[in-house]
């Protein structure tokens, strides 16, 4: 018989609740603890959910009804914590991006490992019905050859929430347009091109001129199955505006607006693109216009993985190891927009590309 699964959530900030509404959702989950060492938080959030609250890891890690740790922490904070989690034997879901090198993620992956514990990373944008049809129509080669793959992610943020906490504005931390929200979609276009062969960026602050981070971002991918593609990632364009996926291929065209499927055209039609046409809901929120601005039904889909996951004693449906290549390809933007140069993947870390931008 299926095990019930113990949930914890590690940081109790903007993205915890989130997490908490998708556990209380999915079937054979159990929401046991969140932790904060911001007692406070800890303290609303355990309120809000009737469950514990912990102020320290180790103090959560002993709990033996927890099977599986959700790491909520700024960016920077992943590994530590996730090396701790594997070490006491916990499952691991980290949120995105799993660090901010690609040694931090490779001593997590390689801690897991050992320890022989899942884990996932929530890139929840990848389990969109819209994006599952495009991955499908690419593998089994519905497109032709692939010429083109583009995000287009004009959001806004104001500069309060930059400032609301010191990890926000500090760009080693993890903050910026480019590793913090165009992650998700830097991750699509990998996920359904890449992988990257070069980069080619440019970073710049539009509308924050008070914050040290880059608040845009324009790229050139070049994938090594031969399509290019563009990222165009803002937070400086007020309201902000659903994020756009484009896929066009030499047989079709298919793109995702929100998280809904508003092109799909291929030259060979066939009868189940009429529903393909229908994925999606406009209802849907998907982050334009602030940090709350998001639902929890892409999160709950890959809980209820993790859930399955263990009890099948199966792989996760992301695992890290899938998101590793988009960090590298994150990383190289940062070098590219360094350099003022186009550069070839793969790429080491060089933390001279992390250091904090001037201010514009
Ligand atoms: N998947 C998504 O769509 C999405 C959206 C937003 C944020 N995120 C990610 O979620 C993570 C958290 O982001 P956030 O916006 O919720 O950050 P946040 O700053 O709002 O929350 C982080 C919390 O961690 C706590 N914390 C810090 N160090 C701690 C420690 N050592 N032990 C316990 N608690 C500690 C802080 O007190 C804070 O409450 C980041 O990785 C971010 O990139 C993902």
């Amino acid at each position: 018989m299926a095990k019930t699964i113990g949930f914890g959530i590690l940081g109790s900030g903007l993205i915890a609740p989130f997490h908490a509404r998708a556990v209380r959702d999915a079937h054979g989950g159990r929401l046991v603890a969140v932790c904060d060492l911001a007692r406070e938080r800890a303290d609303k959030l355990a309120a809000e959910f009737k469950i514990k609250a912990y102020y320290r890891l180790e103090d959560m890690l002993q709990d033996p009804a927890i099977d599986v740790v959700n790491v909520a922490l700024p960016n920077h904070l992943h590994r530590e914590a996730v090396l701790q989690c594997a070490a006491a034997g916990k499952h691991v879901l980290t949120e995105k991006p799993p660090a901010m090198s690609l040694q931090d993620t490779d001593d997590m992956i390689a801690a897991c490992r050992q320890a022989g514990v899942k884990f996932g990373c929530m890139v929840q944008c990848r389990v969109r019905r819209a994006i599952q049809a495009m991955k499908q129509a690419v593998d089994s080669g519905r497109f032709g050859r692939l010429l083109h793959a583009d995000a287009i992610m004009k959001w806004y943020r104001s500069t309060e929430y930059y400032r609301s906490d010191a990890w926000r504005m500090s760009r080693p931390s993890g903050a910026g347009v480019t590793v913090q929200h165009a992650f998700h979609y830097i991750d699509l276009l990998q996920y359904l091109a890449g992988p990257a062969r070069a980069v080619h960026a440019r970073m710049t602050n539009l509308a924050h001129p008070s914050i040290a981070l880059e608040d845009s971002l324009l790229a050139f991918i070049d994938f090594s199955r031969g399509a290019q593609g563009v990222v165009e990632a803002s937070t400086a364009l007020w309201p902000g505006t659903d994020v756009r996926i484009e896929l066009h291929g030499e047989n079709g065209c298919a793109i995702m607006a929100g998280e809904k499927m508003a092109t799909w055209k291929f030259r060979d039609e066939r009868p189940e693109d009429a529903e393909i046409r229908t994925y999606g809901s406009a209802a849907q929120a998907t982050g334009a216009g602030g940090a709350a601005d998001l639902g929890h039904a892409d999160h709950a889909v890959v809980i209820q993985d993790m859930i399955d996951a263990i009890n099948e004693d199966r792989e996760v449906i992301i695992p890290v190891t899938t998101v590793r290549h988009t960090l590298e390809i994150v990383l190289a933007m940062y070098q590219s927009a360094t350099r003022g140069q186009p550069v070839a993947l793969p790429v080491a870390d060089e933390a001279n590309a992390l250091q904090q931008p001037c201010p514009s």
